[in-house]
């Protein structure tokens, strides 16, 4: 018996240890953003072919307008997304998903980005996004 509570034990101390490196990364999303730069900044007002994700923590989807005043050229399906009884706003959770299978997530828009297939880059990413877009 006491074998098998001390090896568990070690094996509790290997899966803390484990979820410690595993934490997220801002400078490793800082990278993981890189694919995204071609696309998007985190500064304010500027869009480039996507929009601005200043702020992006807590907007509704679909809705970012630009600097004169309009709405961003957002495909129907991203602009459905937020609409509804159920609104798509962008959260931890919500962020994740949508990067890690953009079509999926919102089926019709027209981001042209695969997605990011590693947890730890979705995390990472987010990390980096939670500072760089306040
Ligand atoms: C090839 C260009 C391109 C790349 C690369 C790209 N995006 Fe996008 N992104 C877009 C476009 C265009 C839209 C608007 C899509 C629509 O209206 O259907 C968008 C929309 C978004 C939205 C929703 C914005 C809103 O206001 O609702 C988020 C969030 C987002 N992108 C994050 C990212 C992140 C993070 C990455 C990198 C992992 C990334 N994108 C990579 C072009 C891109």
């Amino acid at each position: 018996m006491r074998h098998i509570a001390a090896a568990l034990t070690a094996l509790s101390v290997i899966f803390v240890a484990g979820s410690v490196s595993a934490a997220a990364d801002e400078a490793k999303g800082k990278r993981v953003f890189n694919k995204c730069r071609a696309c998007h900044s985190v500064a304010v007002g500027v869009s480039k072919i996507g929009p601005s994700l200043n702020g992006i923590i807590g907007r509704t989807a679909g809705s970012w307008k630009k600097k004169n005043g309009k709405l961003f050229p957002f495909s129907s399906a991203m602009k459905k997304a937020g609409k509804g009884n159920k609104p798509l706003v962008w959260n931890a959770k919500t962020l994740k998903n949508f990067l890690k299978a953009p079509k999926k997530f919102v089926p019709g828009n027209r981001m042209s980005f695969p997605g990011l297939r590693k947890e730890a880059d979705r995390d990472n990413l987010f990390a980096f996004l939670a500072k760089a877009t306040k």
